[in-house]
């Protein structure tokens, strides 16, 4: 408040000796999903924090659902410094840097504590700083949750039960080996896509976290949801390297005590839904299993060969050093 008051008043005595406002900066943030979704909440409250510490440096317009496009082309124009933030998942963020792929690895994370300690930590840290030598600077980790599948053929319980299933994945490597591994069709695919190609019958099905799947609506498009969390669905906070880079101290210090506040929002979402969202499907109307610990073990075997690629890939170490982290 002490802060919208001084920049009021600065700028009430620039204008009072006829000088021009200081000029303020424009943050340009597209993400995928509605306001209301935990991407919705998580820009508005680093909205709400920039702004308290910072007076009227800076405005924000928010392009929500997928205004500025996909993800890939969102997290390019950033690089290309013609928007100014983002929140993405995971899906596409292995294309810009490939070692982000370790976290999209099925069954690796226990529950959302293990998956939160991780990317809050040394691991997690370790890759984010790596977005700043692809034109890109990752503020913080943030979350959606563990992803489920939702489909309009059948009921999931058995590996047996997704052979030839027609399923959106997003544009992810790792995501991509295991369903082919468990004998689905997978189609990767841009988000912007998906509603329209399950309305049409050109995918069977897809799969997200509760998160996207209530605030999407996803019932109205999809009968059958099987509780299979069978991978966590990181999400980051994004913004472009030219904008990071034209920021002051104080700035910078102020984005990324917004991000972890964002990040602290985004994630008492994703809480509320985790507890709320399967009775919220149920009262829409969709059909819900819940996968065993036995189904799971099946599911897990069914992709051992993708796990070799994984190991190859990550390196065994690391994989072994996420899921045994404390
Ligand atoms: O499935 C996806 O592509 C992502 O989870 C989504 C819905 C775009 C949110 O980032």
């Amino acid at each position: 408040m002490t802060f919208v008051i001084r920049g009021l008043a600065a700028a009430g005595a620039l204008a009072a000796f006829g000088l021009p406002a200081l000029a303020q900066t424009e943050v340009k943030i597209g993400y995928a999903l509605a306001p209301d979704s935990h991407y919705g909440v998580a820009a508005a409250k680093l909205e709400e924090v920039v702004l308290q510490e910072t007076g009227d440096q800076f405005t924000f317009t928010h392009f929500p659902s997928s205004g500025l496009g996909g993800e890939r082309e969102v997290i390019e124009g950033l690089q290309l410094g013609t928007i100014e933030a983002t929140i993405v998942s995971s899906g596409t963020l292995a294309n810009f840097v490939p070692e982000t792929g370790v976290f999209d690895i099925p069954f690796l994370f226990r529950d959302l504590d293990h998956a939160r300690a991780v990317l809050d930590g040394p691991i997690g840290e370790e890759i984010l700083g790596q977005f700043d030598s692809v034109g890109l600077h990752g503020l913080a980790w943030g979350e959606q949750g563990f992803r489920h599948i939702t489909n309009n053929r059948n009921a999931i319980h058995t590996p047996d039960d997704v052979q030839g299933l027609k399923i959106r994945t997003m544009e992810n490597p790792v995501h991509l080996a295991a369903f082919n591994d468990m004998g689905a069709a997978p189609t990767p695919m841009a988000w912007p896509e998906v509603i329209s190609s399950l309305q049409q019958g050109v995918i069977d099905g897809q799969e997200n976290p509760l998160s996207v799947i209530v605030s999407v609506k996803l019932d109205e498009v999809q009968d059958y949801l099987t509780l299979s969390g069978h991978v966590y669905s990181p999400a980051m906070l994004l913004v472009s390297k030219p904008f990071w880079e034209g920021l002051d101290d104080d700035q910078k210090a102020t984005f990324e005590t917004a991000a972890t506040e964002a990040v602290a929002a985004m994630r008492g979402y994703v809480d509320n839904v985790e507890t709320t969202g399967v009775e919220t499907l149920k009262e829409r109307g969709m059909e819900i299993n819940e996968l065993s610990a036995e189904e799971k073990a099946a599911f897990q075997e069914s992709i051992a060969g993708a796990y070799e690629g994984y190991y190859e890939t990550y390196g065994k170490d690391r994989v072994d050093a996420i899921v045994n982290f404390e």
